[in-house]
């Protein structure tokens, strides 16, 4: 039997063989859980292990809402010891592979008996420290098992985790340390990062002044020399040795705060989405079931580090909750050579591989000479997430890496809706290049125009989710209900969920996201705000304004461009545009971190502005991606615009 795809007309189709085996492989899903919504989440959520039954399966008092109420549950009960596949039966099946960065070290494995042990004795020692349910707990840490564990301790005693991506800044570190109030930080020696051992104890401790942080637990990763500051710094092996291998799972409520991760807005400061404890799991367990079709001899590789919702959702949760063996990678996918990625296929036999777009440009630039002799014959089913994937990456992904016998899920989703909401089901299809596909069963999208009304088929407009949303979506943001009530739920009124996304539909009503409406970039994938720049950025005694965009970038996506106005008298200095640039480097790198790297700065007289004084960023961005301007008439200054088009053509 083939393997291959099936093709109709601009549509693609899982093969025969690829339906018959998938565990959802029947159109129909759709209609059954159309017709109810809240039954269909309901008998998933039953397919779990619960402490205690929820009283009521949705209930909405906009903006606010709350999934299964009354249960009792705990994630990690339904990772372990009852795991809806038996404890017994996983007991032995490797759990977790971790592939570091350095190509000869040895790789380690841990089965769901061994990861188990691992995460009590350290849930154990945590306790020990004073960590109790309700407290927040940073990590901050590189991609190793050990935070893998750290996640699950937390879970198991019912204490927040709070992720730090590990390449932020000291500074960024502090305002998520701060923001939480977190009693303890865990962090390591140091990391592997391109052949270089980056210091990330040092950062730790800068991020870590100015904070209620009274402990800090570290990790021997790097045998890097740190300072160990007595009575607050402690190893964790150390800490671990003496502890038992059981701890009982706290028991929580279905709407207690699982953990706390930290996005970008449209403002300067990030916001901490708060997920609960239900809804998430069963989001986590059943998306991964639904969209990676876990089956029992498979290997996933989700590439996305802890640091980020998808790390969170798709290299923690969501495989140990299906009961799959996954795979961790320290390092760059394109570290020491740029097939590193394919070799950790083939050395794995990996079965499902979960990237983004910038990785998969990256990797087809290249070209095929890096792949030859590589065997992918092992993957079956391939994904992306993150960014729109435009249609070139995603027909090299097809044809070169999937050898067009694996369907490509494009998800899409985002950190505050917990999990995948919308994507083809690979044992259903269709796969069409560029467009994500269908919203998950369960969930309601519409495109609305800035009206509110429906928009037709082709036509774009703004993507909503309808009630009842969906069991993952963000409870909160920590602490600030008025930015909550801003962002999603003002724009349509407080039913209507925002995504702050543009899309449209095909007549088959797939679904293409665009991309974002508001100040928020997408860089290699990772969302960043050019808000926070611009606040960084101001900081610079000789700059008066500055606007940040992302400007398009072949491998990237995008990437942060900065227009800046000076001062008067630096004006007057004669600063040269290479020194600026390499001051506002430093600045973003050392405030937000080496990812928001800043590709052009360009110093110009003035920036658009309307007449209440708004800078039109969205004019600077058009300047690049040659859409029309629009009517300039609106603006204070319009003829600022043709002057930056002149400083824009000299920097070429
Ligand atoms: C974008 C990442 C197009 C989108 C999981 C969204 C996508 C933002 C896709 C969230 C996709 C994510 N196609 N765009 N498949 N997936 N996005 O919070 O703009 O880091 O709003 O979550 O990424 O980014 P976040």
């Amino acid at each position: 039997m083939s393997k291959k795809l099936i093709k109709k007309k601009d549509l693609y189709f899982p093969s025969k063989e690829f339906k018959k085996n998938a565990l959802i492989n029947k159109k129909s899903i759709y209609k059954e859980a159309e017709k109810s919504q809240i039954k269909f989440w309901e008998k998933l959520a039953k397919e779990l292990f619960w402490f205690k039954k929820w009283k009521k399966v949705f209930v909405h008092k906009p903006p606010y809402f709350q999934w299964f109420t009354g249960g009792k549950i705990n994630i990690t009960s339904n990772i372990f010891e009852n795991n809806s596949k038996g404890f017994e039966k996983i007991k032995n099946k490797v759990a977790l592979i971790w592939e570091p960065e350095p190509v000869n070290e040895q790789s380690r494995t841990f089965t769901y008996a061994e990861l188990y042990a691992e995460v009590n004795r350290f849930a154990n020692a945590l306790k020990k420290m004073g960590v109790k349910k309700g407290d927040k707990v940073g990590i901050y840490l590189p991609m190793i098992p050990e935070a893998i564990v750290s996640m699950l301790a937390c879970a198991r005693i019912g204490a927040i985790h709070v992720v730090v991506f590990s390449a932020f800044s000291p500074t960024a570190l502090r305002v998520r340390l701060q923001d939480t109030e977190a009693k303890v930080l865990i962090t390591a020696d140091g990391y592997n990062r391109r052949g270089k051992v980056v210091d990330l104890k040092k950062n730790a401790d800068e991020g870590m002044k100015d904070t209620k942080v009274k402990k800090a637990i570290v990790i021997k990763r790097a045998e890097n020399k740190v300072r160990m500051k007595k009575g607050r710094d402690f190893w964790w092996n150390d800490l671990k040795k003496d502890q038992s291998d059981f701890c009982k799972a706290e028991i929580m409520d279905a709407e207690d705060i699982l953990f706390i991760l930290y996005t970008s807005g449209s403002t300067g400061k990030p916001k901490g989405t708060v997920q609960a404890c239900g809804g998430y799991t069963v989001q986590a367990k059943f998306t991964g079931k639904y969209i990676f079709d876990f089956q029992n001899s498979d290997i996933f590789w989700s590439t996305a580090d802890v640091g980020w919702i998808t790390g969170h959702t798709y290299s923690c949760y969501s495989p140990l909750l299906n009961a799959a063996t996954y795979l961790i990678f320290e390092g760059a996918p394109g570290w020491p050579k740029p097939n590193r990625w394919a070799k950790i296929i083939e050395k794995y036999k990996v079965t499902i591989f979960y990237t983004a777009p910038t990785a998969i440009r990256m990797f087809a630039k290249f070209g095929l000479d890096i792949l030859k002799g590589i065997r992918f014959n092992t993957l079956r089913l391939i994904g992306s997430v993150g960014e729109p994937i435009d249609e070139s990456a995603w027909m090299w992904y097809f044809e070169k890496v999937g050898k067009q016998s694996c369907p490509v899920v494009d998800t899409w989703w985002q950190t505050e809706t917990g999990g995948i909401l919308i994507t083809s089901l690979p044992g259903i299809g269709p796969f069409k290049p560029c467009f994500t596909g269908l919203p998950f069963p369960g969930t309601k999208f519409k495109i609305l125009n800035d009206r509110g009304r429906e928009c037709k088929t082709g036509e774009r407009g703004n993507l909503v989710l309808l009630p009842p949303f969906t069991p993952g979506l963000l409870r909160g943001v920590y602490k600030n209900p008025k930015r909550y009530l801003k962002t999603y739920w003002s724009q349509y009124g407080k039913k209507i969920y925002f995504t702050s996304d543009a899309a449209y539909k095909d007549k088959n009503g797939l679904i293409r996201v665009v991309g974002r409406v508001d100040d928020v970039m997408k860089v290699a994938g990772h969302r960043l705000s050019t808000g926070e720049m611009e606040d960084s950025i101001s900081k610079i005694d000789y700059i008066n304004e500055c606007a940040v965009i992302g400007m398009p970038d072949q491998i990237k996506g995008e990437v942060p461009a900065v227009f800046l106005v000076l001062k008067k008298n630096a004006v007057e200095k004669k600063r040269f545009t290479e020194d600026i640039y390499k001051e506002i480097q430093l600045k973003v790198r050392k405030e937000i971190g080496p990812i928001a790297g800043i590709k052009k700065v360009f110093v110009v007289e003035d920036l658009p502005k309307t007449r209440s004084g708004k800078i039109m960023r969205r004019i600077l961005k058009r300047l690049f991606t040659g859409e029309p301007l629009g009517d300039l008439s609106t603006l204070a200054n319009a003829d600022s615009v043709q002057k930056i088009k002149e400083v824009i053509k000299l920097s070429d």
